[in-house]
């Protein structure tokens, strides 16, 4: 039976000190709420926490990821991080074309299938993020917006047997206290997993982020599709997240 994923992203809302405290404080707490619910966490904290929140998180169960990766091996790209860096840092997953990153960052489609196969080839399982943006959810167009986002992916990651996470994540849902509803989201996962069954030939999974909170954690429990969660501002909270573990597992 696959374990329900809680990914918490901190995106650039902690200081390397406040991760650590963060991560030291609730060290024991965090280790009983992963083995009491059965549960698979993973804490992605901005890149310089990395390194020490791998010695405290060592000897846990709960995973580390990063929040983003480069497209390239290795070279002069001043600011970018390399797959094999963040391996060395102790990441086991990594998230990459969040929104805030296409967005700010102009980061393409081509990209994000470039740097998820650089971190498949060292052992990170990338969290792959595609959302439609508010305009487009209006025009009904998601699921070919979804697609298009995809469609290096597929191609670049087609014969790859590392597992890998596509996290659906509604641009208008992130931070907004808004999410889809029910009929909407099966009907969005339900497109994906065929679309991954036709064309993946490695071990896919689908996640949801976007507003994922103690008050919205119950609304997912009737789609099954929905295998783990992202979960932005309620992750930076021990006791909210905590709840929402309990509460989604
Ligand atoms: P949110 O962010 O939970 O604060 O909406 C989710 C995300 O951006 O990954």
């Amino acid at each position: 039976m696959q374990q329900t994923l809680f990914i918490a992203n901190w995106k650039m809302q902690k200081t390397l000190t406040q991760s650590i405290e963060f991560c030291s404080t609730n060290l024991t707490s965090l280790k009983k709420l992963s083995v009491d619910t059965a549960t698979e966490l993973v804490i992605c904290p901005s890149f310089p926490s990395l390194y020490s929140l791998n010695e405290i998180l060592a000897d846990t169960p709960v995973h580390l990821g990063a929040q983003n990766c480069s497209p390239h091996e290795s070279g002069a790209y001043t600011g970018q991080v390399s797959a094999e860096s963040l391996k060395e840092a102790g990441c086991n997953y990594c998230i990459v074309g969040h929104s805030e990153q296409r967005m700010y960052n102009g980061v393409t489609d081509q990209d994000v299938a470039q740097a998820a196969n650089n971190l498949c080839k060292n052992g990170i399982v990338p969290i792959i993020c595609i959302g439609e943006t508010k305009e487009q959810f209006e025009k009904n167009s998601a699921l070919a917006v979804l697609e298009k986002q995809l469609d290096p992916v597929l191609s670049l990651l087609k014969n790859t047997k590392q597992p890998i996470i596509i996290a659906y994540e509604p641009v208008w849902a992130i931070g907004t206290g808004i999410i889809p509803e029910t009929t909407y989201l099966k009907k969005i996962f339900e497109h994906l997993n065929a679309l991954f069954e036709k064309i993946h030939s490695g071990p896919w999974r689908i996640i949801y982020g976007g507003s994922v909170s103690e008050q919205t954690i119950p609304s997912f429990k009737d789609i099954s599709a929905v295998t783990g969660f992202l979960i932005g501002g309620a992750s930076l909270d021990f006791q909210k997240f905590e709840k929402i573990v309990s509460l989604g597992k």
